[in-house]
């Protein structure tokens, strides 16, 4: 009986888990679980590592498990956690259409193209999105932008925020800019995001770029198994955080030149099968011959069918191409 009403117990904090010492909690806390979701998430060896015993972790993320209710699922069960998925507006209808109503929350959305296509002006678009109404096309929340090339702007933001109706320095208030310096600092920072993500009702999760640091550190043929098993692990980390919070994950991504001439495009994104298989939506961007409209092609989608749309980037922002727009 005991057991059975500890099981259904829910813990605010990891402090409240019974059996967690203080100790225990703060060696926990170092190792970036700070919130119960992401304790549910942990395996049993990450928590070893910690120096606890086995047993005790086996506890430790059961009773996590229990309190967030995120173990076995019956399929009805699934069916309405399916219904909580949420999406995210991108600014353009047609692209919204695209991705079957917008960015989907609970897993990865990579766009991925040349430089200048747009990849990072989605992600500042989103950014300013994500703190609309529900009804506006937004999630209530915010945002945390891992920035691995400098790229986040106010000064684009601003613009942004105003044509949708918010007060740009209302808007700063619910983004969290996270720069990373190195791959390593880049997992880092996620490994330990749950607390922030938790904590200023983060609903948006932008890895921008994904693979540049990965791509220019670990370079040659000996070094390619690390950093694919790096990245894997990374972007696991976030589908964990997007699954807890019921958050978007969106991440960018470069293209390489692609040797394979049977490849239906002269391009091709970095990362291999990783990225390709872990990425649950993938959109390549490239730019019109000149101008301001970009071609969107939805390449992979659990359910979604492939397609191509345009949509234009200007001052404010991501929006539908206009009829004086035409394309060449
Ligand atoms: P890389 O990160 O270099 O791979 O490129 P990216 O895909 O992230 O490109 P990004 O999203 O930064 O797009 C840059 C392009 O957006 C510029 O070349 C402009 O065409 C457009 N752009 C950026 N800011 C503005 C703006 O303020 N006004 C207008 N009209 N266009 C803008
Ligand atoms: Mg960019």
């Amino acid at each position: 009986m005991e057991s059975e009403e500890s099981s259904k117990k829910k813990f605010a904090s990891i402090d409240d888990i019974p059996g967690l010492g203080q100790s225990t909690a703060n060696r926990l806390r170092e190792l970036g679980f700070n919130t119960v979701e992401s304790l549910a998430m942990a395996t049993v060896r990450e928590l070893v590592q910690a120096g606890i015993g086995e047993r005790k972790a086996f506890e430790i993320i059961n009773a996590a498990r229990s309190s967030t209710s995120l173990s076995f699922i019956r399929v009805d069960e699934l069916v309405e956690k399916r219904q909580n998925v949420m999406r995210l507006t991108t600014g353009s209808k047609k692209l919204d259409a695209l991705l079957g109503g917008g960015i989907e929350t609970q897993s990865i959305t990579e766009f991925y193209g040349e430089y200048g296509s747009g990849k990072s002006q989605i992600a500042h678009q989103l950014c300013v999105n994500v703190q609309l109404s529900t009804e506006k096309g937004g999630l209530n929340g915010g945002a945390l932008y891992v920035d691995t090339e400098n790229t986040f702007r106010t000064e684009r933001i601003t613009p942004m925020a105003r044509h949708v109706g918010l007060d740009p320095d209302e808007a700063f208030k619910h983004i969290i800019l996270a720069e990373a310096y190195t791959s390593d600092h880049q997992i880092f920072l996620l490994e330990n995001a749950d607390k922030i993500v938790k904590e200023n009702n983060i609903r948006l999760i932008i890895v921008d770029s994904l693979t540049a640091h990965f791509r220019s550190e670990y370079i040659g043929r000996e070094s390619l198994a690390e950093r694919q098993q790096k990245l894997n692990q990374h972007m696991h980390k976030l589908i964990r955080l997007a699954r807890a919070f019921n958050a978007v994950a969106f991440v960018t991504n470069q293209v390489m030149a692609s040797p394979d001439v049977f490849f239906e495009e002269p391009v091709r994104p970095v990362g291999g099968h990783i990225v390709a298989h872990t990425s649950h939506t993938r959109i390549f961007l490239r730019k019109a011959k000149r101008g301001p409209v970009r071609i969107a092609r939805l390449v992979s989608s659990p359910y979604l069918p492939e397609g191509e749309c345009l949509f234009m980037i200007t001052e404010n922002g991501i929006e539908d191409v206009g009829e004086e727009h035409s394309v060449e």
